[in-house]
């Protein structure tokens, strides 16, 4: 499974530009995460792309979201790893995360929310304004992006990740991609 086959499974069965957005920038995530942690990028990499691919063939219903999720990525080729890790990132399943690679998934994904909120609230709309310290702040007002769950961002502590040191890799990583991103 290669990172085309990917896009092209995700061009199918996506029709959402943002949601497509927020794979991408998951897949950013990632690999900066296994960049640092001396992980398989691409394992990471392509987990993060393919996390939400059922979003849409699921309706957005959490009590199904993930499960086909992972059957999909199970039958596109991803490991046992990955497609665990794909399932236990929506917590309603009660499947616990046990590797390094569930906790970076399920950490990373509402990181991306609270960035891409962070910046659109900017005249310019643009990440490349977007400084890490005002992404820490707004961490910690409850009320903006109230969806980017914060408990869930800060177990990025169980990849013995400090909350500012992830911030600020999330935050390189989407600068990185920022215009395919639309940002
Ligand atoms: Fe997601």
């Amino acid at each position: 499974m290669n990172r085309k086959e990917v896009l092209d499974a995700i061009k199918d069965n996506i029709e959402n530009e943002n949601l497509v957005r927020h794979m991408l920038a998951t897949e950013a995530i990632m690999r900066a995460l296994a960049r640092r942690l001396g992980e398989d990028e691409e394992e990471w990499g392509i987990t993060g792309l393919l996390h939400d691919i059922d979003m849409e063939l699921t309706e957005w219903d959490m009590d199904s979201h993930s499960k086909l999720g992972a059957d999909l990525a199970r039958e596109l080729g991803a490991s046992e790893a990955m497609t665990h890790a794909i399932l236990c990132h929506n917590e309603k399943h009660g499947v616990l995360l046990e590797t390094k690679l569930d906790k970076a998934l399920f950490c990373a994904d509402p990181l991306t929310g609270l960035i891409t909120a962070a910046a659109l609230v900017r005249p310019d709309k643009k990440l490349t304004g977007v400084e890490a310290k005002s992404v820490k702040k707004r961490f910690k007002e409850k009320s903006f992006a109230a969806g980017a769950n914060r408990e869930q961002i800060a177990r990025c502590s169980e990849l013995g990740l400090e909350l500012d040191k992830f911030i600020e890799l999330g935050l390189k990583a989407m600068q990185r991609i920022a215009k395919e991103l639309g940002l």
